[in-house]
């Protein structure tokens, strides 16, 4: 089979299709035939060797995909070979074959295409489990959303709303606040691109106040980081949650006398250990997601298809900050 392989640590131009040998399915495994793979952030770390873990090399990125069974091993009962479905495969999604435990697929729902598949569940996975099991958000909170156009940016506006949240989205472009405003987003502002001195930081933390109104934020979704997050963080409410998702423009340092002057928390999100630790909460969590899909209440926003042969550039599309919704990679038709 052919993959879009990473053999040395480098940015989306070092990528290379290869020959790689074909998967096998162990016990309770199945491989999957991969029709769609979709790009999330991580893609453009790991690359690089700049993501919370590094794979041996070499391997393909990807973390999230759809396609269709097409072998199961010993013990697999829930899934048989020409079944649609949808998974998190971490890395090597850029494949044309993966192997993943049986416990790690759902099926693709009737009427779904392939690329819609493969975009709902790293995206929305995160922000549920965000959304509530860490920023303990309800119906009538304000909630805060930066990067408000990106993957994880744009669920958390269709779930905010879903919740009975107020979302307010920030980013930093008109055609973004559009797609903000288009998932949803009550109110959008427009912020202008780091680095700030002193006075623009102070500027842009007026800004997210006077759209929260005077209560401030009950919940922030930072999915931006860098000289973004102070000025949010000033905005924030009484018992506020300030939620640390990720850190495209940077890891950022926060004055802790902000938390006491609001008596607010700032809570980390790491979604795949959450994963890894309570697969139950997870299912329970990714069950829902299915029942809001179903709904209408939330629909994965694919805003560009790119062949396989191009999958680095949607990789580099998405590390020059130019990514709207989701980004997807046609592995096979
Ligand atoms: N904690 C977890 O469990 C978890 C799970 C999934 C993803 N993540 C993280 O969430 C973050 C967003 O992921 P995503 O897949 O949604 O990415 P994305 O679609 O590219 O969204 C990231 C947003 O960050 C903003 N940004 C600000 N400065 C940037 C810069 N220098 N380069 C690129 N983007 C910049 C951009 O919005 P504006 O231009 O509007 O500012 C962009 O839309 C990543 O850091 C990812 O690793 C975390």
């Amino acid at each position: 089979m052919r993959a879009l392989l990473s053999k040395a640590p480098g940015g989306p131009e070092t990528l290379t299709i290869d020959e790689m040998p074909d998967p096998v399915a162990g016990a309770g495994e199945v491989v999957v035939a991969v029709k769609a793979c979709a790009i999330n952030y991580p893609d453009v770390l790991v690359i690089e060797d700049k993501y919370q873990f590094r794979p041996q090399r070499p391997f393909a990125p990807g973390g999230e995909i759809s396609g269709v069974v097409e072998s199961v091993g010993e013990g697999v009962t829930e899934f048989a070979p020409g079944d649609r479905v949808m998974c998190n495969t971490s890395m090597n999604g850029l494949s044309e074959r993966v192997v993943v435990r049986e416990a790690a697929l759902y099926r693709l729902p009737d009427g779904r295409t392939f690329e819609e598949g493969a975009s709902l569940l790293l995206t929305y996975g995160t922000t549920i489990h965000a959304l509530i099991d860490r920023g303990h958000l309800k119906e009538g909170d304000t909630l805060l959303v930066l990067g408000a156009a990106g993957g994880v940016g744009l669920a958390a506006i269709e779930l905010g709303k879903a919740f009975g949240a107020r979302v307010v989205a920030a980013v930093s472009s008109d055609e973004k606040a559009a797609a903000a405003r288009e998932a949803g987003a009550d109110e959008t502002i427009v912020y202008a691109r780091a680095p700030f001195d002193k006075d623009q930081s102070k500027a842009l933390a007026e800004q997210f106040k006077a759209a929260a109104g005077k209560e401030g934020y009950q919940v922030i979704y930072d999915p931006v980081g860098g000289d973004y997050a102070e000025p949010a963080l000033r905005s924030i409410g009484w018992e506020g949650r300030y939620l640390v998702v990720g850190f495209p423009a940077g890891i950022p340092k926060l004055p802790l006398n902000l938390t006491l002057l609001k008596s607010c928390d700032v809570c980390g999100v790491f979604w795949g250990a959450f994963a890894a630790r309570d697969p139950e909460g997870n299912r329970a969590h990714i069950d829902h997601l299915f029942r809001l899909w179903a709904d209408g209440k939330i629909a994965p926003r694919v805003t560009e298809v790119f062949p396989f042969n191009r999958g680095g550039d949607a990789i580099a599309k998405m590390a020059a900050r130019g990514a709207i919704g989701k980004l997807v990679v046609r592995v096979a038709d």
